[in-house]
């Protein structure tokens, strides 16, 4: 195969057919690595769809390194409610601190320092030097894993293969315009070279793909049968005081959730708010059982009991009391707002 043409011909697709994302450059204007940066970790398992209201928000908010570093965290966890994987709110926080403090604010380019802030990995490393600053690293995530594995006709599972694609995916990497090759790549990957049933018919690379040739591209990639989640069980506590205010703690900074809103709950996560409230927990006993909210997260599937209690004394217990109408405004966790719905809807 003749490599250079492989990525010829994906530039060329790519200027005729690049979506339009606000957090590509345009030619004419000077690159920010921290736009990309903060792109890259919000996209890191979150669709595009979702990324782009919050990205959008999240620039206007926090245009730059320093101004991220100076705002409370708690402030970019509420924002970051409904999108998950709240970790990454955290290492964005983190690292816009390390910047700061040892690169003068500047994003640092090698990618020794690159990898070394929290929440970044080999993927998201090579992701930011190849389009903020032009370096030919090899990014390969799952859509381009699944192109490198049609276009050479990889037929075991990519979670065996992982190796190989990656020696393949460096020998198609161009030594220039590195950055839109690999967002052309993840086009491509989410608009033609589909999991199933594929475009092939618009792919700019058709004539490079080993398994069109060999009719095997709905068999590549392998799947494998994914393994069903563990369940965990666990309790939440809808509580309203007489003034009608609901009860919310803030949750621990680390574990599951970490520094998130939530309505008191229990015996789901290793980490729980504080100690046992005793008085939370009695309400169990009054058997106000509103419901069971469900809810997935990447390692488990959490079942949580809800259970209500009304004209709670507030002077009773500590936490944040807040007024049931402002709930809407918070940065509450999608899990909490399915506790919400149910208890009010
Ligand atoms: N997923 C991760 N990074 C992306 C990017 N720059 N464009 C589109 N999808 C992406």
């Amino acid at each position: 195969m003749n490599y250079s043409n492989f990525s010829k011909n994906v530039l060329t697709w790519y200027s005729l057919n690049r979506r339009d994302l606000p957090w590509r450059y345009q030619d004419n204007l000077k690159k920010d690595p921290y736009k990309t940066w903060v792109s890259e970790i919000m996209l890191q398992q979150t669709t595009v769809t979702a990324v782009i209201p919050y990205y959008n928000k999240f620039l206007v908010r926090w245009p730059n390194v320093k101004k991220l570093s100076e705002s409370p965290l708690e402030d970019i966890l509420d924002f970051w409610s409904g999108l998950g994987y709240y970790n990454r709110a955290k290492n964005l926080h983190l690292s816009s601190k390390i910047i700061n403090t040892e690169y003068n604010g500047f994003f640092p380019e090698g990618e020794e320092e690159i990898r070394k802030l929290p929440g970044v990995g080999e993927y998201t490393s090579a992701a930011i030097r190849a389009i903020a600053f032009d370096k030919n690293d090899t990014a390969v995530d799952s859509n381009i894993e699944r192109i490198i594995a049609r276009v050479f006709c990889l037929k075991d599972p990519i979670v065996k293969i992982k190796k190989d694609i990656k020696k393949y995916a460096k020998k198609l990497t161009p030594k220039k315009n590195n950055g839109d090759y690999i967002q052309a790549l993840m086009d491509i990957g989410s608009s033609i070279c589909l999991p199933k049933n594929p475009l092939c018919n618009s792919c700019p690379v058709i004539k490079f793909c080993q398994a069109k040739k060999d009719s095997c591209t709905e068999t590549i990639p392998q799947k494998i049968k994914k393994k069903n989640k563990p369940i965990r069980k666990g309790s939440v506590y809808w509580i309203v005081s007489s003034d009608e205010k609901v009860l919310l703690k803030r949750r621990k900074n680390k574990g599951l959730l970490p520094g998130m809103l939530e309505f008191p709950s229990y015996g789901w996560s290793d980490c729980i708010n504080e100690e046992i409230d005793e008085k939370i927990l009695s309400i169990k006993n009054l058997k106000k059982r509103k419901g069971v909210v469900s809810h997935q997260f990447s390692h488990f599937k959490l079942l949580l009991t809800v259970y209500e209690k009304k004209e709670f004394n507030i002077n009773d217990i500590n936490g944040i009391w807040i007024d049931k109408e402002d709930l809407n405004n918070l940065g509450l966790p999608t899990l909490m707002k399915k506790v919400f719905n149910l208890v009010n809807n």
